[in-house]
């Protein structure tokens, strides 16, 4: 089994002993709570309920995304592989789990969060992962006074929307001075694209460069305020999962925003698919971002040959064009 298949098991495995309503009050509970104001002054994860219920609710879907973020980072490092991994703002371990299914094996891990219920059940859940036996669990707040070892990756993710702006530009000016790369995840949505974007300049500012999804360091080429750039995790729900959130969908897409970026070299994709792409009768419209920085609609038609056909297997957020294509300027 992969990480992922494991993680899906010792989640159901942990819900099994939890009453259905008890779960769904809790998610209740918890739904209220992320609609009310934040940042908050104490952790909105509480106890060990409000910890299952995060974990059934959200963490399939976290994971896929930050799974999804590395993954494209992976593949812009093909040459690197971290030898130690932080996570702050680690909740129930969703971005070590991805950690671990982007690169298997065993390093040393930190992780790090102030709601303690999270971090007991997130040890919980990790004992059905090898390489997470071994993790250091640390109970800190995020703030100006937060301190990191130097380490090789650092992840945030779905953490900077709970922080206010000093601590959110103290956390990413902490990671960038401790780690060698640094992987920002939030949800899909103007505001976590503006945090993204935010957090994307002071790692730039403090010399990093940016690996994914950008193929670029420069500045973004969306003008503020006029659009986003996010994409698109599928998320497959388990019968739980389904009876936790209702409806009777076998998946969701998780829309998410994401920086990776390093102080090593890395190759960035030469472009980027930034919207879902639009297959028409013999061809295919690719939203792109490319190295000018600009946006651009290529249309691939069927005269492109083997071009056509791989369009038709581009998805969202993939890099464009696949390997052994020439680079887009060349086409359409
Ligand atoms: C939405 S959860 C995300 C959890 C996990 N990273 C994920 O992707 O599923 C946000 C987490 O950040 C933690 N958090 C929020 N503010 C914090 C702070 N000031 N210091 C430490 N942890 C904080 C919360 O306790 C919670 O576990």
């Amino acid at each position: 089994m992969n990480a992922a298949d494991d993680l899906r098991s010792a989640l159901a495995g942990l819900l099994d002993g939890l009453p259905p309503r008890q779960a769904a009050q809790a998610v209740e509970r918890l739904i209220s709570a992320y609609r009310g104001a934040t940042p908050t002054h104490a952790p909105i994860l509480r106890d060990r309920a409000d910890a299952a219920a995060y974990a059934a609710y959200r963490m399939p879907a976290t994971f896929e995304a930050v799974h999804q973020a590395l993954t494209a980072f992976a593949e812009a490092v093909p040459d690197w592989t971290p030898g130690s991994h932080t996570d702050l703002g680690c909740g129930t371990l969703a971005s070590a789990w991805a950690v671990t299914a982007t690169w298997p094996g065993e390093r040393p891990v930190t992780v790090l969060d102030w709601a303690e219920p999270a971090l007991a059940l997130g040890r919980e859940l990790a004992g059905a992962n090898p390489a997470l036996g071994r993790a250091e669990w640390r109970r800190s707040r995020i703030g100006p006074a937060l301190t990191l070892e130097p380490v090789d990756l650092v992840t945030v993710s779905y953490v900077l929307n709970e922080l206010t702006a000093p601590d959110r530009a103290a956390l990413v000016d902490t990671a960038a001075e401790a780690a060698g790369a640094v992987v920002i995840v939030e949800p899909g949505t103007p505001d976590g694209y503006a945090r993204v974007i935010e957090a994307r300049d002071r790692l730039i500012a403090a010399g990093f460069r940016i690996a994914a999804p950008c193929p670029h360091s420069a500045a973004c080429p969306i003008a503020p305020g006029t659009d986003w750039c996010h994409f698109s995790a599928r998320v497959s729900r388990s019968s739980l999962h389904r009876q936790i959130k209702g409806g009777s969908l076998a998946y969701e897409d998780e829309k998410f925003s994401y920086v990776a970026a390093t102080r090593h070299p890395a190759e960035p994709a030469a472009a980027r698919v930034v919207r879902k792409p639009q297959i028409r009768k013999g061809q295919v419209l690719l939203d792109l971002c490319e190295t000018e920085p600009a946006l651009r609609r290529a249309t691939i038609t069927k005269r492109h040959g083997d071009l056509y056909r791989a369009a038709r297997d581009t998805d969202w957020g993939d890099p464009w064009p696949p390997a052994g294509h020439p680079p887009p300027g060349d086409h359409a």
